[in-house]
């Protein structure tokens, strides 16, 4: 391969610049020029192509979101819009594509493998919800971020004895709410993966109260309900009034922590040398410290499961 291309897609997550940074460097280390797709699969259709080399990617370890900017593209769920991608593609000499993303971006990147363009996913993504690695891109970043917001409200929580429900992304998981809820001590940890109902955490608040805990903090993840009908519905079942924080797109922004800074770095110039070797259709993953590569297919296929032992101990240390 002489000319391969790097591009971000779905929702931006810390780490993304250091991601493109070190697929761009891998790449011209070993003597491969790398283009910068703009838009994600957007651009990758309109040939929005940047190229790039060691200095363009210059001071951006450190910063958040991503310099190619990224989308979520409706048009690339179509034919035509592959068709008119990798034609493009093709007519720019690209032999090879670096896609930067989460589950979704993994869909198109794998019908772009098989319809002719080698293509290998790096996983980025707050949520972590991606089989075949054990963490993702953005992921440690937003538990750091939301354990600064949480432990603020702790301190107002507990000057006014108040209930308050924090509710933090994740989609459709509980990865994000799980280490956030250990890491900041909180009291109760909702998630979609361990439905708990109404009445159920009514009654666990009355326990609470009953052993003089008044200052308590709820993290509810995003894909159970929103805070403010989990606030009325506390409100309605067991008469409780609840205060709510949504910490929305804040856990998507900032610069990545040093453990995601180097997931990234390492993540990427992994894909770019798998790719320079003929591996292809497949995403990079760290498992146990180690990076491997696995089909992208299991990215969409298979759930991954939540650390029971954390589950566990979110159960005694309450
Ligand atoms: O997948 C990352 C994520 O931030 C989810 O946690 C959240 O549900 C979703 O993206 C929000 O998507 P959008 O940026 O399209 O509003």
């Amino acid at each position: 391969m002489k000319r391969i291309a790097v591009l971000t897609s779905g929702g931006d997550s810390p780490g993304m610049n250091a991601a493109i940074r070190s697929t761009v460097r891998a790449a011209t280390f070993n003597d491969v020029e790398c283009i910068g797709v703009m838009r994600g699969y957007e651009g990758l259709i309109d040939g929005e192509y940047v190229p790039m080399d060691r200095s363009s990617v210059g001071g951006i370890i450190h910063k958040g979101g991503t310099i190619l900017k990224t989308a979520r593209s409706e048009r690339f769920k179509t034919e035509e819009g592959r068709a008119a991608a990798l034609a493009k593609m093709k007519e720019a000499g690209i032999e090879g594509l670096v896609v930067i993303g989460g589950d979704g971006s993994f869909h198109g990147a794998k019908l772009l493998d098989a319809a002719g363009m080698p293509t290998i996913g790096v996983p980025g993504t707050i949520d972590t919800d991606i089989a075949g690695t054990d963490t993702t891109i953005g992921f440690d970043t937003a538990v750091n971020t939301a354990l600064d917001a949480v432990m603020k409200l702790r301190d107002t929580a507990s000057s006014h004895d108040r209930l308050f429900i924090v509710e933090v992304m994740g989609r459709n998981a509980g990865f994000l709410a799980l280490e956030v809820a250990v890491a900041t001590g909180a009291e109760y940890v909702i998630v979609p993966e361990l439905p708990v109902s109404i009445g159920k955490l009514c009654e666990m608040l009355r326990e609470a109260h009953a052993r003089k805990k008044n200052h308590i903090i709820i993290i509810l993840a995003e894909g159970v309900m929103t805070a403010n009908e989990m606030k009325d519905r506390l409100q309605d079942t067991g008469g409780y009034e609840a205060r709510v924080t949504v910490l929305g797109y804040i856990q998507r922004g900032g610069g990545p922590t040093s453990y995601d800074t180097i997931l990234a770095s390492r993540m990427g110039a992994y894909a770019t040398e798998s790719l320079l070797i003929g591996k292809r259709g497949v995403m990079v993953g760290s498992v146990s410290g180690r990076m491997v590569l696995s089909d992208l297919e299991r990215s969409w296929t298979e759930r991954k499961s939540l650390n029971p032992e954390l589950l566990d101990l979110m159960g005694k240390l309450n």
